[in-house]
This record gives C-alpha cells, structure tokens and sequence, in this order.
C-alpha cells in the first residue's frame, strides 16, 4: 500500500487512448465501495468522455483546471447536502481512493477542485450543475481527470514524508 501511495503524482497531462468501460467501472467501485460517515453514502458520480462536455467543465473554473484538456474520461464527485452534513468528508474520502485505484491500475489522475472555487464570472458549483443538469440539493466537490499518463513524475521517497508534523501523546513532543 505504501508503494503505491508513493507511487501517485498528479498527472495534468493525458494520452489520447480512451479507458475501457471495465476500466472506469473498477474506479467507479473503488468510489462506492469508500467509507461514509453514519454510512449514509451521500456521494454520487457524473462520468464524462464527450470532449465538448469535458472542455465546457474546465472553464467551469477560472484555473488549475488544465489537467482537464486532455483526459479522455472525467468522473464529477458530489455530495448530497440533505442526506449528510459532512458529504464534504465523504466525497473527499472516495476521491481519494479512487486515485490510489487508478494508480493501481497505472492510469493518472488529478483532483481538480470546484468547492469554493470560481470560474471567470460564477461560483464553480454552480457552473458544474448548470453544464451536467445536476438537482441544487448536491454540492461539488471536484472533478477527478484521468487517463493513461502522458508526463513522468517521480515517486515520492521515503524521506518525504515530513515526520516534524507528527506530535506524540502532546502538542510538540517528538
Ligand atoms: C483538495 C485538493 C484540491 C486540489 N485542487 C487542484 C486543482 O484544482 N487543480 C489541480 O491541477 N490540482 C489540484 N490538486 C492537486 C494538488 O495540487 C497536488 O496534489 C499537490 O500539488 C501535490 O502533488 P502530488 O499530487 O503530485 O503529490 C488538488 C489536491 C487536493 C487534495
């Protein structure tokens, strides 16, 4: 498991061969098969390959949102607002592991925010659920690119992981 949390980099650059529908389907379960809080599961999916729809998406933000010229497939995370008050936490957990799951599978991914985030004129969540038709009770979370890589990013070692952010049964002990 920590090879491969090691192993993920956000990939913003994608080759243009498209994912199988197996492909999608096993990162999709990865998604639904995440821990919710009361188990109330208040995360839903919106799969898009149509270009038109996904280049539509990324001026749904005014930046950070290049990783989105390229992937062939795009899977939008949200959250039912009236079904938990912490689908933030939930949508943010099945991304996650999403990610590891198409890393797995040697696809890259990138989280690519739309919560309090804005495009060029309106608030981003808004603008998601105007292009994908989606019911106002939802929030966005982010929209997760993927594809097969098209850059080459180094792995994280283990000196990365910072160990100065770690306390010990108090605040400042090491
Ligand atoms: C909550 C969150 C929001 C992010 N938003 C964006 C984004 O809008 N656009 C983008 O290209 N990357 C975004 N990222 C990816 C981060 O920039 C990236 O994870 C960070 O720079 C570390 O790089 P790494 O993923 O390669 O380890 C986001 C990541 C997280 C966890």
């Amino acid at each position: 498991m920590l090879e491969l949390i090691k192993e993920r980099r956000s990939i913003r650059s994608f080759k243009e061969e498209k994912l199988s529908e197996e492909a999608v389907k096993e990162i999709l379960r990865a998604g639904l098969l995440a821990p919710t809080s009361k188990n109330k599961k208040p995360v839903e999916f919106v799969v898009v390959e149509d270009r038109e729809t996904l280049s539509r998406l990324k001026f749904c933000k005014d930046k950070g949102s290049n990783g989105l010229d390229t992937a062939p497939c795009a899977i939008v995370v949200i959250g039912d607002a009236e079904k938990s008050d912490v689908w933030v936490e939930d949508a943010s957990i099945a991304t996650a592991f999403m990610q590891l799951q198409a890393e797995s599978m040697g696809l890259g991914s990138v989280w690519i925010q739309m919560r309090k985030r804005r495009s060029c004129s309106d608030d981003s969540e808004k603008e998601v659920r105007k292009v994908l038709n989606i019911p106002d009770k939802y929030g966005v979370l982010d929209i997760l690119a993927l594809g097969y890589k098209n850059e080459l990013k180094k792995p994280y070692e283990e000196d990365d992981a910072d160990f100065s952010k770690v306390h010990f049964e108090s605040y400042g002990r090491k």
